[in-house]
């Protein structure tokens, strides 16, 4: 039925409705906030005097926006009253301002009664748990590198991943005007979504779950809805499409879906392997929890720190990782939760456990800027893994030692350190470098990036999915300055990137505005 059709009443169909007066009084629940979010998209009737509920319209004038209000469901409106909606609106107990438009009441699905307005309508119901902030959110997190177990972790092996000083920023903004806005200056993004229209949207199925896992006929749908087109797997339309998955299914627990602008900056390369997407992610989703009330707020709530406690964090993390499947299909989940806890951790099969000795090593990141896919390279290593698998399952066994290997040095390096421990540091890198190459994930950059650090005296591998992306390359205690010097002049003239960097950042926390720097505030027009 259209919704400008003249309402159709069936009173049997609501036996004990509070407004009938024949129907007996039930003891009013207690308001939920989960269900009276109800996705936006239906006000029952038949509860309790008191329940506020809300629902958006469908479209009802051609052109029209929907509108969106709250009505506390106080009595339900008689068959006689249907014919007008004004008449309807005041049985319906709304004590909202009422609109000047017209609206239609019409019978949903199961007994539900649905209004329709043609217009935007504030709410103005009081006493109602709408959790929406009013404040601004300031987030960083930081990108990751692989030590060792890259392409092996997808299939049940160990990694070694840390925390890279270089990080992600987020800034959300809560908003008046009906829209929700997203920004990443860093790609040339900015994408405007009206929130009625988003309110109207179908999501039901981003309710399986209490963290509901995207399926590709979902992320379809939401292609559709973002309206991207079919075949958006480039790294915009797939970080527009990672938004709008996690703002509806996080936000969709409130009562209305919340007006806001976020703008998201980074220091880091994006399909460099320096784990992008996973801080992008992790950042969206602390934002968005924190502003839902579904995490603490570590500024607010916890004083001085920044960062979220252990309980949130898993939050954080287990949303990120459905951010990341909407990226790169099925990833291991290392690379969000670098993002997510920082520090170094070991990690395997969802578990993880931080390295807690950590030796202060020296890396040289060199970012060879060949452009790449982790979904492509890593569905190649399995593809190689189900013809070879007699040849690939001891490469991804020889590499899981290799991990071992790396931990227990690691370990030892804090304990008692030794010069010898970086040779078997440098001996473990060139064997892996080699593995990887076997696996299919090298490329003629890669190569080229070990070779000229071998020229220097300096071992190296590539770290991420590889195919291009990012080497490391470790800068052992003692090295002569120059010839790390001559070493970053080489890979320069080879058309590549590098940096010197420390690893071990602290994973994903909140700021002030004060006190993030200079460059990072006009990034995000602060
Ligand atoms: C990407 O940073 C690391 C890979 O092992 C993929 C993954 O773990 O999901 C290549």
């Amino acid at each position: 039925m259209r919704a400008d059709q003249e309402p159709r009443a069936d009173p049997a169909r609501h036996p004990s409705s509070p407004g009938d007066d024949s129907a007996p009084q039930r003891a009013a629940p207690p308001l939920n906030r989960r269900f009276s979010l109800a996705r936006g998209a239906r006000t029952r009737a038949g509860h309790s005097r008191g329940l506020v509920s809300h629902w958006v319209t469908e479209r009802v004038g051609r052109g029209k926006p929907p509108g969106l209000f709250d009505i506390p469901i106080g009595q339900r409106p008689t068959q006689s009253a249907k014919g007008s909606s004004a008449r309807a609106l005041r049985l319906a107990g709304g004590k909202a301002r009422p609109p000047p438009w017209g609206c239609a009441l019409r019978d949903g699905e199961d007994g539900e009664l649905l209004l329709g307005c043609r217009h935007p309508w504030t709410p103005a119901v009081e006493g109602v748990s709408g959790a929406m902030f009013s404040e601004a959110l300031l987030v960083s997190a930081p990108g990751k590198i692989i030590l060792h177990g890259e392409h092996a972790v997808v299939h049940g092996k160990v990694a070694l991943a840390v925390a890279l000083n270089l990080r992600t920023f987020l800034l959300l903004r809560p908003q008046h005007n009906g829209k929700v806005s997203l920004s990443l200056p860093n790609i040339g993004i900015k994408k405007v979504w009206d929130v009625a229209g988003l309110q109207l949207l179908d999501t039901s199925f981003l309710e399986q779950g209490d963290v509901p896992a995207p399926t590709p006929e979902q992320l379809e749908k939401l292609k559709k809805v973002a309206g991207l087109p079919e075949d958006c797997v480039g790294t915009e339309g797939l970080a527009v499409l990672a938004f709008l998955y996690l703002y509806l299914a996080i936000c969709r627990k409130q009562r209305a879906l919340p007006s806001l602008d976020i703008v998201v900056w980074s220091e880091l390369p994006t399909g460099a392997g320096l784990g992008s997407s996973a801080a992008y992610s992790v950042c969206l989703v602390a934002a968005l929890l924190t502003a839902c009330e579904e995490v603490t707020n570590p500024l607010r709530d916890r004083g001085a720190g920044s960062r979220w406690p252990e309980e949130d964090l898993e939050s954080i993390n287990k949303w990120a990782y459905e951010g990341e499947r909407v990226i790169h299909g099925n990833p291991s989940g290392v690379d969000n939760a670098v993002s997510t806890w920082g520090g170094a951790l070991r990690y395997q099969q969802g578990k993880m456990s931080s390295l807690k000795r950590l030796p202060a090593l020296q890396i040289l990141l060199t970012n060879t800027k060949v452009p790449r896919s982790t979904k492509a390279l890593v569905a190649g290593v399995r593809s190689r893994l189900i013809k070879f698998p007699e040849i690939v399952a001891p490469i991804l066994t020889s590499i899981d030692a290799i991990s071992l290997e790396c931990e227990r040095v690691l370990g030892e390096m804090v304990a008692a350190p030794a010069p010898e421990q970086y040779l078997v540091l440098e001996e473990l890198m060139d064997m892996n470098q080699h593995h990887l190459n076997a696996l299919g994930v090298g490329h003629a950059s890669l190569d080229q990036l070990c070779q000229v650090t071998a020229a220097h005296g300096l071992h190296s591998k590539l770290t991420g999915a590889g195919g291009g992306g990012c080497g490391i390359t470790l800068l052992k205690p003692g090295l002569e300055r120059a010839n790390v010097e001559a070493a970053k002049q080489a890979l320069t003239g080879c058309g590549f990137d590098c940096w010197e960097t420390s690893i071990g950042a602290p994973g994903v926390s909140m700021h002030s505005a004060a006190s993030i720097d200079d460059p990072v505030r006009q990034a995000l027009g602060l």
